[in-house]
């Protein structure tokens, strides 16, 4: 008999119908005669029941069905009696498929903490809560490529390997084949990379941005959505090591334009699970009351959908950097010194509390900042009539801090090469890059959603360990 998988046995199976069904068993309980199986395929967050009779199957068949072994069963749909679905299925048929030694089997039916599920990341998309998330990531990724098509942009894959630092930061994970312990040097005592696999020193990407650019140039709106990977070493519940990231870039458009693109593009991502992952939501939002059950009132988080809701229905607050220093400098946090890092001067970066402290507590919805200081962003950015500031914008979201990072570009070639000078980046390395300013440059713009900070945000979760398969963070790549 051909399969059916749980999802569409529950949505369309008619009463009486015979069916087959795969997947792996979450917990078995009984009594003499009867047994009943929660039975989950992966396809949907609910467990298929199954009733086995031992007057039709004998008890000897159900030796090994045991948490999270593989069985599968023919069966006939019955309406259900209680096991919270319309539908169960009664076994005609019963085959163990590969068993799972209870003794052993990492993952017993009950409520297992978030800590020890990323040790066994291999098997925790059998849990509820994982496998939700698995399933909405899923929707994020298509809902991602579908704005874009429906827009008419043009998806390009950006190298992964890389000779340039796109933020200039600093923040790279070599790509060599180099022996350490026998490195080809220089006449002048430096490692000779032309003695390398590309002739030179690379790089894992941090940003697809730089070539992505120089597609938009062409192409006029095109994105990129790729794996980023950063060395810096921050332990942090936001960030990753290796990380994916969408980059639009749209040309003769200005920052203006770059923010509406934004606050569009998340605003549909947000509806387009609202209307698509209903059933894990629920799940999810449901998790999250749990995890807060013995906080205080006023600590919750707001309830999970409600929360996506309050995003689509307003709209976000535009303030430059200054404005908010001003904010911030005035507040009642920074006179009685409750942020750790106190506001002094203008000019410095905001750490994520003061970026929290703009969204939760003064604005309390999705901020977008604009125009900071030159000194603290990336070198291609547009520098202002001003001479201090750049068209950079960060969105800020309640609970995760920075969600995108974007900015209009310097297109005026003159300007750019000295911003890098003073950067102290290569001009010689990056000559195909200066080439779009030189030949037919354009006013341009485009931004980075940090997929995972988006997944943070969507599923209420609050670590971004929990919301990617495999993490890499820093003293951590097993898997
Ligand atoms: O602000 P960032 O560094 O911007 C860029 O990389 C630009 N090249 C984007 C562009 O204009 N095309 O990073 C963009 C976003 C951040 O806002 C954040 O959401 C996410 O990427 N991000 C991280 N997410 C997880 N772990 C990390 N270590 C991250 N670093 C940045
Ligand atoms: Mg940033």
């Amino acid at each position: 008999m051909k399969r059916t998988e749980i999802k569409t046995l529950l949505l369309n199976a008619e009463v009486g119908a015979k069916v087959n069904v795969k997947g792996w068993v979450r917990t078995k309980r009984g009594s003499k005669n009867v047994a009943f199986i929660a039975l989950n395929d992966g396809s949907v967050i609910h467990n298929l029941q199954v009733v086995v009779n031992f007057e039709s199957i004998d008890e000897s068949a159900l030796a090994n069905v045991n948490t999270g072994a593989s069985i599968s069963v023919d069966g006939e749909v019955v309406a259900s009696q209680g096991s919270g679905q319309k539908v169960e299925l009664v076994a005609e048929k019963l085959e163990v498929l590969g068993a799972a030694d209870p003794e052993k089997y990492p993952l017993q039916p009950k409520k297992h903490s978030l800590e020890f599920l990323r040790e066994i990341a291999h098997l925790r998309f059998r849990s509820n809560t994982f496998g939700a998330i698995t399933r909405v990531r899923h929707s994020m990724i298509f809902a991602v490529h579908k704005f874009f098509t429906d827009e008419g942009f043009f998806n390009i894959h950006t190298p992964i390997i890389t000779g340039s630092d796109a933020e200039g930061a600093g923040e790279m994970f070599r790509v060599s084949v180099l022996d350490p312990l026998k490195l080809p040097m220089t006449e002048d005592g430096k490692i000779d990379y032309k003695k390398d696999f590309f002739g030179r020193e690379t790089n894992l990407t941090v940003s697809g941005q730089l070539e992505v650019e120089t597609a938009c140039l062409a192409m006029g709106k095109v994105y990129t959505f790729g794996p980023t990977f950063r060395a810096e070493n921050s332990n942090t519940s936001r960030h990753l090591a290796e990380f994916w990231m969408i980059e639009p870039e749209i040309a003769f458009a200005d920052l203006d334009e770059d923010m509406e693109l934004a606050e569009r593009f998340i605003k549909y991502l947000i509806q387009y699970a609202l209307d698509n992952c209903m059933d894990d939501l629920q799940f999810l939002s449901q998790r999250l009351i749990e995890s807060e059950k013995d906080k205080k009132a006023e600590e919750k988080s707001m309830e999970l959908i409600e929360k996506l809701r309050f995003v689509l229905n307003n709209s976000f607050e535009h303030v430059t950097y200054t404005e908010a220093i001003d904010i911030l400098k005035n507040s009642n946090y920074n006179k009685k010194k409750k942020f750790q890092y106190p506001i002094e001067a203008w000019g410095t970066d905001l750490q994520s509390e003061h970026e929290r402290y703009l969204v939760e507590k003064h604005f309390q919805k999705p901020v977008i900042l604009t125009d900071y200081p030159m000194g603290i962003k990336a070198f291609y950015m547009k520098q202002n009539d001003d001479g201090k500031t750049v068209r950079a914008m960060d969105v800020l979201f309640p609970q995760i801090g920075e969600i995108i990072g974007g900015s209009q570009r310097e297109d005026n070639y003159d300007k750019l090469v000295t911003r890098m000078k003073s950067q102290g980046i290569p001009e010689t390395e990056m000559w195909w890059y200066l080439d779009t300013r030189r030949f037919g440059s354009v006013i341009h713009s485009g931004f980075g959603l940090g997929f995972e900070r988006l997944m943070l945000f969507v599923t209420g979760m609050g670590n971004i360990r929990d919301v990617i398969p495999f993490p890499r963070t820093p003293q951590n790549a097993e898997f």
